[in-house]
């Protein structure tokens, strides 16, 4: 687990919930495809982050096995008589064998064709939130926009998490992924303009006034995408192309065949969004007229590529957007952005 420790930028937003605690009630859980993060308020009146991979792996109950986990030193849990280790250990011991590990969620929801999805993600969960400071605690955690090119049933996955959430002993609310991001790195535009949400599995849009949102939706495209489609063009594995993603691709100057195919899916996923986004604001009744510019805010891990909002501000500038748009930039800390901001909602929710 990676525990990380930064200075929020928005105090004045975070902090004062008018209770007499030290520390603020309300914690900010972020479930993603690839990663689990919580974010809770710190005695400094920072934001804390704890971020553990949503995947696991089995390992066989025998003695040897058990031996084998010891001598590693690898924290692993009984479950069902079975031995599982969780997170990044787990993605650790399966790159050291050569072995895939399991991922509870697909394209941002709850896995359909993972058996033992729900209960793991609960572990992987208590493990980062840890215990309500009171009793029913608001958390409020992250859910995916009904998708615009796959049926999916967010319904059906919100439900199952509000339901989890509220057995670890908090109160949990939904909140739109994208949403999230909004509350995070627009506070000082008095939380106006659009957030987005690069993820694993999906990619998340919102345009909100004044916090209120006025489009959501996500895409089924997101980071793995970008890998599935890398890996058939070339004809190579999966992981193989994760790993060029992940190490250091420029993708304005991609330097070879591989980085060419992963520089055109990005500018292929970062136009199908802002399509995406036009012409949903051009067809919806009700919108908000925006006077002034807005920003748009992009944060998940699949923004960390090198070149990311250069080749957004390029692709961009190439359509017709219908509302004024200032700032286009990249989270701090584009893969705890989304927790954070959960965080944010529960501090100035109700
Ligand atoms: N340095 C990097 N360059 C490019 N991509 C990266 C980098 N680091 C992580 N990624 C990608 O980011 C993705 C995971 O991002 P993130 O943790 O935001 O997703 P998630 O919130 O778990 O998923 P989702 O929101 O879709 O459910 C993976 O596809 C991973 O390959
Ligand atoms: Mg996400």
């Amino acid at each position: 687990m990676t525990n990380e420790d930064y200075n929020d930028d928005h105090e004045d937003v975070a902090i004062d919930t008018g209770s007499n605690t030290e520390v603020a009630l309300g914690k900010g859980l972020d479930l993603g495809t690839a990663n689990i993060a919580a974010a809770v308020q710190n005695e400094d009146g920072g934001i804390t982050v704890n971020v553990e991979r949503n995947a696991f792996l089995e390992i066989g109950g025998d003695g040897h096995s058990k031996t084998m986990l010891t001598k590693l030193n690898v924290p692993y849990v009984v479950h069902n008589g079975r031995m599982i280790v969780l997170g990044e250990s787990a993605f650790e011991l399966a790159n050291v064998f050569g072995k895939e590990t399991r991922r509870p969620m697909s394209d941002g929801l709850i896995s359909p064709d993972e058996v033992d999805a729900l209960p793991i993600m609960k572990l992987i969960i208590s493990k980062v939130l840890g215990e309500p400071a009171q009793p029913g605690e608001n958390c409020y955690f992250s859910v995916p926009a009904e998708s615009l090119d796959i049926d999916n049933n967010i319904v059906y996955h919100q439900g199952l998490f509000e339901g989890m959430v509220n057995k670890l002993g908090y109160t949990g609310k939904a909140i739109n992924e994208a949403h999230a991001v909004v509350f995070a790195e627009l506070a000082e535009n008095d939380f106006t303009g659009i957030g987005l949400s690069f993820g694993g599995g999906m990619a998340n849009a919102c345009v909100a006034y004044k916090s209120i949102p006025c489009v959501q939706f996500s895409v089924a495209r997101g980071g793995d995408w970008i890998d599935k489609n890398v890996a058939n063009v070339l004809g190579i594995q999966r992981s193989r192309a994760t790993f060029i993603k992940e190490s250091g691709v420029d993708i304005r100057d991609p330097k070879n065949r591989e980085e060419e195919a992963v520089a055109i899916y990005y500018a292929n996923l970062i136009n199908y969004v802002l399509q995406n986004i036009k012409s949903r604001f051009e067809s919806g009744s009700n919108m908000p007229t925006f006077n002034e510019p807005i920003d748009i805010a992009c944060a998940g891990g699949t923004s960390l590529v090198g070149g990311f909002i250069e080749v957004f501000r390029d692709e961009f500038a190439k359509i017709d957007f219908p509302i004024p748009v200032g700032r286009i930039f990249r989270a701090e800390d584009a893969l705890t952005s989304v927790a954070k901001g959960c965080l944010v909602a529960a501090a100035i929710g109700d």
